[in-house]
């Protein structure tokens, strides 16, 4: 018999030695706000803004395990030298009574040639239309130094004051393109079955897992879907969910979409063609966005709860808590997740559009989110920082 958990989304709970004191935690939404790959003050406040909202862990968005990751300038990168103004950032988000977790990941073959000054790298040697660049495939050396660039930013994050760390194994980015068989068509011990397109990743978990040790969360983020032919689909996912759940994943977050292709999969709604293309750094990316944006980015309309299938599927099939992500924007929506026996959910839009916006649902001043997944904010990432275009009753 099925046991309903009905638990009080205002309820706290524990992932691994972590107790969060509801079950609502902000998305790794990037900020836009690491100039030159530093965090600055900006980034800090904004943080700080949505712990005081209510949330019971905010997420620092994209940072790279190694300076070789980044897609754009403005994106962080762990190092040692970071390590004061994080310990500056955790320590205001745990002042508003909150937590603090950091997504780690690498762009793979998307990073941009011009930012990190070489080659892009990825499972295999593929053209990039969105970043108009050739990687090249990743030897075993690579794979390697890359598993240890994930150990060591884990480490500097715990160092840092973070309270668990989210390994970004979903949209597309580098160890979602070992995954893929749309991006790994690699010959050797990785790539081809399934077993074999899992082993980096599992590698990679497996290492920060015992770096980090059994009380410091270790979040998973990956796909149900890519969204694709060619790439991964749920009855995959279930396998991938099961093996990482045995290397070591405290929790995952089951979400879908290949930031190269099929971006907004992972969000639904409005295609902001015109902002994106204004904020494009070539000139050549802002011609090509606005001539053909809408053929080279399929659309998605939004609903509530758009990944809840398949997410519930994954629950089904891991004993690990699993993190609900993807339009849960109201109080039933949020609850509805509670009584399917999701443990946590993360919030994206609802907290840009307003950093409250936990604290007016507990209140009862809000029962859903007023975000019209305009997704605005999404270009405005890449134009000075992350806000809401639509009213701005949020951040600035
Ligand atoms: C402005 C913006 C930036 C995002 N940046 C990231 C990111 O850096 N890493 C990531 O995994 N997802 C990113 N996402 C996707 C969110 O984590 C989340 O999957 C998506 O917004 C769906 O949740 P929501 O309906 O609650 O907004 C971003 C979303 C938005 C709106």
């Amino acid at each position: 018999m099925m046991i309903k958990n009905t638990a009080d989304c205002f309820s706290p709970s524990k992932i691994a030695g972590l107790t969060l004191k509801n079950r609502i935690i902000r998305a790794g939404c990037f900020e836009g706000m690491c100039q030159n790959g530093q965090v600055t003050d900006k980034l800090i406040e904004h943080h700080r803004q949505v712990a005081e909202g209510g949330v019971a862990m905010t997420t620092v968005a994209y940072c790279s395990v190694s300076e070789d990751g980044r897609a754009f300038e403005h994106e962080l990168w762990m190092r040692k030298e970071i390590l004061p103004d994080l310990i500056r950032l955790t320590a205001s988000v745990h002042a508003e009574g909150a937590s603090a977790s950091i997504q780690l990941g690498h762009c793979g073959f998307f990073t941009n040639k011009k930012v990190i000054g070489k080659q892009p790298m990825g499972a295999s040697a593929k053209w990039c239309t969105f970043c108009m660049s050739y990687s090249r495939e990743m030897t075993v050396h690579d794979i390697e130094e890359k598993t240890d660039d994930f150990i060591r930013a884990a480490e500097l994050a715990k160092e840092a004051g973070f309270n668990a760390v989210e390994l970004h194994a979903g949209h597309g980015y580098l160890l979602s393109q070992f995954l893929s068989p749309w991006t790994n068509k690699r010959k050797d011990k990785f790539g081809g079955s399934l077993e074999n397109r899992l082993r980096f990743p599992m590698m990679v978990i497996e290492g920060v897992k015992k770096a980090v040790g059994s009380d410091f969360p270790v979040l998973v983020k990956m796909n149900q879907l890519d969204g694709m032919s060619g790439g991964i689909s749920i009855t995959e996912a279930l396998k991938i969910a099961k093996e990482f759940e045995k290397a070591g994943a405290d929790a995952l977050i089951p979400s879908a979409g290949f930031t190269s292709k099929v971006p907004f999969l992972m969000l639904r709604g409005n295609l902001p063609v015109k902002e994106m293309s204004e904020n494009q750094p070539s000139l050549l990316n802002r011609i090509g966005l606005k001539l053909f944006g809408r053929f080279m980015v399929p659309e998605h309309p939004y609903e509530p709860l758009f990944l809840f299938e398949g997410a519930k599927r994954i629950k089904e099939a891991v004993n690990i808590p699993v993190i609900y992500i993807g339009g849960a924007d109201s109080l039933a929506g949020i609850q509805k997740l509670m009584d399917t026996g999701f443990e946590f959910v993360q919030v994206g839009r609802a907290t840009i559009q307003d950093p409250d916006f936990v604290k007016k649902l507990q209140s009862g001043e809000l029962t859903e989110s007023p975000c019209d997944h305009c997704n605005r904010c999404v270009a405005a990432m890449d134009a000075g920082g992350v806000y809401c275009v639509s009213n701005e009753v949020g951040f600035m």
